[in-house]
């Protein structure tokens, strides 16, 4: 697993928009041979987002043959609610890029059908060749997407109920009122993100030193899923200074001596 230590948000939001550009622009992709790229929500990609943007309105980076998949999304809340994650990816980062809507591939919270908009969307991934790059945020709970702590390692797309924790933590973008956050959520499984060729996760703020120490030093456990990037190929875990408060001088010391000649 790479490990990249940044001073600061803005630097870990630079170091990972630099490098989906780098991904997308070496693969060169066409219509017929497109990239595919697996999308968190949450406040962390924000400033990723942004630099994504800033580099196509510079017009260094097209998403013309991207395709995407996004992580979860809240059952029951439609398209045009504002906590919606469909509304909030297309506020903060599809409106502005040249992606197609076609290529935009987000699970409906709204469906009758559970299953079979899971199953869908599995075999959606699938028709693509997989995902290409995963990139993720982190819960303080080290859940990855929604996959809660105690999700199966293996999971695949499903329903999930949040916790608690979750639902609290959430509530701050519900006007702080937990009765208005829904309680549950589809979401990819822990076993979709790591059938991605490369995942990459973001994580910044000393609230997720706990789950950056889980993550890094701990054991792998279902307890604290984003561990199980430890088994990834290609794992990536991008974070500030503030994150990595919970980890040994030695871990860090020794991830910013590997990394110091790194893109
Ligand atoms: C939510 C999302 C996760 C996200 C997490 C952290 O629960 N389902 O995908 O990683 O929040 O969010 P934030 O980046 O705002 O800390």
């Amino acid at each position: 697993m790479r490990v990249l230590i940044r001073p600061d948000y803005d630097s870990v939001s630079l170091w990972a928009a630099n490098y989906i550009a780098y991904k997308i622009k070496r693969f060169k992709p066409t219509l017929k041979k497109p990239f595919v790229l697996g999308l968190p929500t949450g406040s962390t990609p924000l400033g990723t987002f942004r630099e994504l943007i800033k580099m196509h309105k510079d017009g260094k980076l097209s998403f013309e043959n991207v395709v995407t998949f996004n992580m979860d999304e809240y059952i029951g809340l439609n398209e045009k609610h504002p906590q919606s994650y469909h509304y909030f990816m297309w506020e903060n980062f599809f409106k502005h890029i040249d992606i197609k809507k076609n290529n935009i591939h987000i699970l409906n919270g709204m469906t009758k059908n559970y299953e079979k908009e899971c199953e869908l969307y599995e075999n959606a991934i699938k028709a693509f060749g997989g995902v290409h790059l995963f990139l993720g945020g982190l819960g303080e709970d080290g859940h990855i997407a929604f996959n809660e702590p105690g999700s199966s390692l293996t999971s695949r797309t499903r329903v999930k109920t949040l916790t608690s924790d979750t639902i609290q933590v959430n509530s701050r973008f519900f006007d702080n009122d937990i009765s208005k956050v829904p309680t549950t959520a589809l979401t990819v499984g822990i076993g979709t993100i790591m059938d991605a060729e490369e995942v990459m996760i973001l994580a910044t703020g000393s609230k997720k030193a706990r789950a950056i120490h889980h993550a890094i030093e701990g054991s792998i456990n279902h307890m604290w899923p984003v561990s199980i990037l430890q088994m990834h190929q290609h794992g990536i875990i991008v974070c500030d200074e503030e994150a990595t408060n919970e980890l040994k001088a030695d871990t860090v010391r020794y991830f910013k001596d590997i990394e110091k000649n790194n893109f």
